[in-house]
């Protein structure tokens, strides 16, 4: 049965919101598993789930237009696992969260597809069209930021995570359910 890991990092609660909506996006796909794993715990056996696991979603907020600096730590932490290159051939995929629509996220996707390729990882993309980018458009369509290279989300820098969009959630949740379904498809 393949095995999807969530691996995220969230200040203030609002990425880890995003992370929960991956994991049941995975979760909804019948024969795989999913487990969320925060960086904030990267004990041994959080190592040792990395290991097993067929696919790893990579997930942290934007900070200063890169992923937060407690990702980064775990992305220089997995230099380890890069020298045998441990996780070759596993499926990678990204999220990524800020408080403006732009607000230069991107570049944490890219940071985390860098990080999959020298893994020498395979890099599944977000597979939506964008949403909201025409006069019928609407903030609740899926995908509304309108990225490809993963799922982004857009929190109001004055709200809590329990006001984040639906429409980002289900965004999210589609990631999940993508990574998760591919996995089904490379482990046949
Ligand atoms: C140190 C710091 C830097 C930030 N830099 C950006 C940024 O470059 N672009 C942006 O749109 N939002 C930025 N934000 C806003 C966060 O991305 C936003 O509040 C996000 O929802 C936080 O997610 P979290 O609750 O998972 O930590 C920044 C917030 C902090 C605390």
């Amino acid at each position: 049965m393949p095995h999807v890991a969530v691996v995220y990092h969230s200040g203030y609660g609002h990425t880890a919101r995003q992370a929960e909506a991956v994991l049941a996006g995975a979760q909804s796909v019948a024969g795989v598993e999913a487990k969320l794993l925060s960086v904030a715990e990267a004990d041994d056996g959080f190592w040792a789930d990395l290991a097993a696991a067929d696919a790893i979603v990579f997930g942290a907020p934007t900070y200063m237009g890169s992923v937060s600096a407690k990702f980064k730590e775990f992305m220089d932490a997995s230099s380890k696992p890069w020298f045998t290159q441990a996780w070759k051939n596993k499926l990678a995929a990204g999220f990524t969260n800020s408080a403006s629509q732009s607000g230069d996220k991107l570049n944490s996707l890219i940071q985390m597809m860098v990080l999959a390729n020298q893994h020498g990882m395979i890099w599944v993309s977000l597979g939506l069209p964008p949403g909201n980018n025409s006069s019928k458009g609407s903030p609740d369509d899926l995908n509304r930021i309108g990225s490809y290279s993963g799922a982004m989300a857009q929190s109001n820098s004055d709200q809590g995570a329990d006001a984040m969009l639906e429409s980002d959630l289900k965004t999210a949740a589609h990631l999940g359910r993508r990574i998760a379904e591919t996995a089904l498809k490379f482990k046949n």
